[in-house]
């Protein structure tokens, strides 16, 4: 069609101040700073008509009342292979996902630093088999699945942990395990971990929930398991977007057979949603009467929210401390339901896997404490091992 070479880079921005921040990150990208002009997308969409369109156009969409509109009429005059980065000042997930499915690339929240540009440029002028091999499974549909400790220290952590190294090492699934306590979490710290980059950001700012975002930040302890977790300063209050939680846990159920969550209770009402699309809701609790009181409040709550997935009482540490303990059958008594799993007390490979950074399924198979968590794994893969127990040829090309 057109002759003429496409240039690397052209930027529509609303005003001075960020045409400036702009204009810095391409020269530091290596892109003449003269392509970035003051406009909208209607002189955009002008200026690009008839002529060939770059290879990255970033467009901010602040001014637009209708910026996916916009951005669908820009795409009537933009070549194939441009690749388009917007920019605009409503954190929204919903115009996120909206752009993202008409073909925008990226969406950047205001107010712009040179960082996020220079990442974004990096992002889209990757190579395209970097996003390729995450979205090659985009069609699988990971199991959802919940924890979330009753009181403190009942050991949900330690559950959560093991339970999901043990889908990951005994059934051979994908798992990823996310540690949603972003100030005081102990899942990475379990398995010996330097947290990744990026998620408390991204529970921030959906729109930083891209493919690549998986690679950066989630770390590995086994080619099968994936931490996704971060040490959140304490002084600074997290600006949690509950959209951005559903856009995450959406992309990590498109990539991993079972996606696993360590919710603490402070975060319920900021997450329901994570209760409510959960296959299993692992509530774990000790027998003392403050857990069976919350449990109690928890599962009235999960009843309320009307999650459409099993919930499994797990009552942990069991016999750890019998004078603070009442009977299992006074426990159920209480919480109006039976209890699903009863957890024993077992220091010995607990405090085995601490010492060795890793799990206590790893290191003692067949103690007391992983035998009787066994069942409640089961639970949570739904017989998932069983069914996609993947060819060699299968997981191999799954990687
Ligand atoms: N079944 C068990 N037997 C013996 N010790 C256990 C058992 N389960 C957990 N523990 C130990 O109890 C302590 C608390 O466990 P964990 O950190 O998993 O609890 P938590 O509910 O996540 O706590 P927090 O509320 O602080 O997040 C840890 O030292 C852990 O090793
Ligand atoms: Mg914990």
């Amino acid at each position: 069609m057109n002759e003429s070479p496409r240039d690397p880079f052209l930027a529509f921005v609303a005003d001075d101040v960020c045409r400036k921040v702009v204009a810095e990150a391409a020269t530091q990208f290596g892109w003449n700073p003269g392509q970035v002009l003051v406009g909208g997308l209607q002189d955009a969409k002008r200026a690009l008509t008839d002529v060939p369109t770059p290879n990255i156009l970033l467009l901010d969409v602040s001014g637009s009342a209708d910026p996916i509109e916009g951005v669908v009429s820009l795409a009537e005059v933009c070549d194939a292979g441009t690749r388009v980065i917007t920019i605009g000042s409503v954190n929204d997930v919903e115009l996120y996902r909206g752009l993202v499915d008409v073909g925008v690339d990226d969406y950047l929240l205001k107010p712009l630093g040179v960082g996020t540009l220079l990442a974004a440029f990096k992002r889209a002028t990757a190579e395209p088999e970097n996003i390729a091999d995450v979205e090659e499974s985009e069609s699988l549909d990971g199991r959802l699945v919940v924890t979330i400790g009753a009181r403190g220290g009942v050991g949900a952590s330690s559950i959560a942990v093991n339970a999901a190294w043990m889908m990951a090492h005994e059934q051979g699934l994908r798992v990823a395990l996310v540690d949603m306590d972003l100030y005081f979490g102990t899942v990475a710290l379990a398995f010996d971990l330097e947290p990744g980059r990026g998620f408390r950001e991204a529970l921030e700012n959906p729109a930083r929930i891209d493919s690549l975002f998986l690679e950066r930040a989630l770390v590995r302890e086994s080619e099968n398991l994936a931490v996704l977790a971060t040490e959140a300063s304490l002084d600074q209050p997290l600006r949690f977007n509950s959209g951005a939680v559903d856009l995450l846990i959406e992309k990590l159920r498109s990539n991993f057979d079972v996606v696993l969550i360590e919710l603490p209770r402070s975060l319920l009402p900021s997450c329901p949603s994570v209760l409510t699309e959960a296959e299993v809701i692992a509530v774990v609790s000790d027998f003392t009467l403050a857990g069976m009181r919350d449990t109690l409040r928890l599962s009235s709550l999960i009843n309320d929210i009307k999650a459409k997935g099993q919930v499994a009482i797990v009552v942990n540490r069991a016999g750890f401390s019998p004078d603070l303990e009442m009977s299992q059958k006074d426990f159920e008594h209480g919480i109006k339901r039976p209890v699903n799993h009863v957890i024993p007390n077992d220091i010995k490979p607990l405090a085995k896997s601490v010492s060795e950074g890793t799990s206590a399924a790893a290191v003692a198979k067949s103690g007391k404490f992983v035998t009787a968590l066994r069942d409640l794994v089961g639970q949570m893969s739904g017989g998932k091992a069983e069914e996609e127990q993947p060819s060699l040829l299968k997981r191999l090309f799954r990687k």
